[in-house]
């Protein structure tokens, strides 16, 4: 086996590798071309993203995967609750802390304001912010919107779980040239989608995600994150300098 090749990098650089490329390269997108994704891709995204790691691999998620009509008629029904009934439907979960501590809340107030500014709409506009928020309902207009469940019987140990399978299904669809969006505005409206999909007493509404071509493709994300300084600490390592990173690949290794 050969020794991994290490490489030299500048302070900061995100992307070493093709996977490196494909996670840093992914970001919320929110304007699809609409452009069709036929079910063999989604099949294929679904198919590498179920290798997703679950604790004792009981793999707790479900996917109701929605195009064409089917992805109409939710979103036609959603976004008649939007305009008419919002205050009427509550997510059964809660995904925000109610009082968030910092630095989440400042970071979320950053969320907002490069969000919205980046839309062309003042963070005052209440119109123009539901209007914003309606859009969600159309999957953006991407061609494929996944509405994602868990079995409400388990534990929260389950949903890291879940989230790593959601992870993986927006990379897997990056691989495929696909943007997506993560979407917790879906689970607001479980009432709505449970008898349109036959979703199951048991099953909980955790999130839509749609998936499809960026309408701008070099788009690109807009959300900075903190540096790696601000949320691990490391202990233990004979190289201080971090600049050593391992390069090859293992099973490149194996047959060299
Ligand atoms: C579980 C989850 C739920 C989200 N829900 C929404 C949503 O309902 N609507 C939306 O526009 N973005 C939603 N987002 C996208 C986040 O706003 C976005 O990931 C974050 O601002 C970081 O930006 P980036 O993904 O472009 O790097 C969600 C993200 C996650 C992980």
């Amino acid at each position: 086996m050969s020794v991994p090749e290490a490489a030299m990098i500048g302070e900061g650089a995100a992307v070493q590798s093709g996977i490196d490329e494909i996670i840093a390269g992914r970001f919320a997108c929110r304007d699809f071309s609409g452009a069709p994704v036929g079910r063999g891709t989604i099949e294929q995204i679904l198919r590498v993203a179920r290798f997703a790691p679950s604790g004792a691999n009981i793999q707790p998620w479900h996917v109701y995967v929605l195009a064409g009509d089917a992805k109409d008629r939710v979103s036609a029904a959603l976004r008649e609750a939007h305009e008419t009934a919002r205050e009427a439907h509550v997510s059964e979960y809660s995904y925000y802390a109610s009082d968030l501590p910092e630095p989440y809340l400042q970071r979320r107030q950053q969320f907002g304001r490069l969000f919205y500014r980046s839309l062309g709409i003042a963070q005052t506009d209440i119109e123009a912010r539901s209007a914003q928020t309606a859009k969600n309902y159309a999957f953006f207009g991407a061609p494929v919107g996944l509405i994602v469940t868990i079995d409400r019987r388990l534990e929260v140990g389950s949903w890291l779980d879940l989230g790593m399978f959601v992870q993986n299904v927006l990379l897997a669809a990056a691989g495929h040239g696909l943007q997506s969006c993560p979407q917790e505005t879906f689970s607001r409206y479980h009432r709505i989608l449970r008898p349109l999909l036959s979703i199951p007493a048991e099953q909980m509404v955790v999130c839509g995600v749609s998936i499809g071509r960026a309408r701008d493709q070099i788009a690109g994300r807009l959300m900075p994150r903190a540096d790696v300084a601000d949320f691990a600490s490391f202990a233990g390592f004979e190289d201080q300098s971090a600049t050593q990173i391992e390069r090859t690949r293992p099973w490149e290794a194996e047959t060299s």
